[in-house]
């Protein structure tokens, strides 16, 4: 079964997990490919996280996404706002015609522990460590607060983003229903905006995204 996940978030921003089980054809089919990508899951994430598009909105025009500077894909009309991310193989996407979004997947791991120090403050890594206690679930709270750095990274989309400095963990996590849940963050770029992750945990994989 090749969606994996579906989150009808409202009327305009949607949100899925495709599992990769296909080869590229079933991809190429629908989806054009016109970066030269050599390494071949490399290439199949790519072809997965365009085609997601068109499955969560039929008319997403595929051919017109541009890559800025910093690499995020958009389009120029901003028909659609999106956000793309894989995961060894699988591969997400969240869709707004109305919001800005940021999307990640992450499976937790033990580098994310080695390199925490480069992403949470010394206050972020003292709440964590509570929580740890609490729950136990090491690895799976440390990838969480990674996975909802990068998707606030993916949000902002205009790159210089220092994770410690710009993106601060605000709150514990609220549990909503079950594995999913809202962090709150303050994102501190340009003033202070707060922000509001959304999360889904999948037994060791994570899933984050944002939409304002
Ligand atoms: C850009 C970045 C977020 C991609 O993350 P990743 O884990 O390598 O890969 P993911 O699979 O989650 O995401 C890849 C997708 O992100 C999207 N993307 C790439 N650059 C982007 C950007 N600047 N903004 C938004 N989206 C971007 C693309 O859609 C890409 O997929 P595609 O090439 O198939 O279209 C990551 O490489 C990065 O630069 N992170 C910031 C690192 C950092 O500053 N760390 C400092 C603290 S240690």
């Amino acid at each position: 079964m090749p969606l994996f996940y579906q989150h009808n978030i409202n009327e305009s921003t949607k949100l899925a997990i495709w599992h990769i089980t296909e080869g590229e054809d079933f991809f190429l089919y629908r989806v054009p490919m016109k970066r030269d990508v050599s390494h071949a899951l490399k290439r199949l994430q790519h072809l997965a996280g365009r085609f997601l598009l068109t499955e969560l909105f039929s008319d997403f025009p595929l051919e017109e996404i541009l890559i800025a500077d910093t690499r995020k894909p958009y389009l120029v009309d901003e028909k659609y706002h999106f956000s793309i991310s894989h995961f060894g193989h699988f591969a997400a996407a969240i869709v707004s015609r109305s919001n800005r979004v940021g999307v990640d997947i992450e499976k937790a791991g033990p580098v994310i522990e080695k390199i925490s120090n480069k992403f949470l403050s010394l206050h972020e890594s003292a709440i964590a460590l509570e929580n740890i206690e609490k729950s136990g679930h090491r690895l799976q709270q440390l990838t969480l607060l990674w996975s909802a750095k990068e998707s606030i990274f993916k949000w902002y989309s205009l790159g210089n983003v220092n994770f410690k400095e710009h993106i601060r963990w605000k709150e514990p996590y609220f549990i909503h229903s079950g594995t999913m849940g809202e962090m709150c963050f303050e994102f501190r770029k340009d003033g202070s905006i707060p922000l509001s992750v959304y999360f889904k945990i999948f037994d060791d994989l994570v899933l984050t995204f944002v939409y304002t």
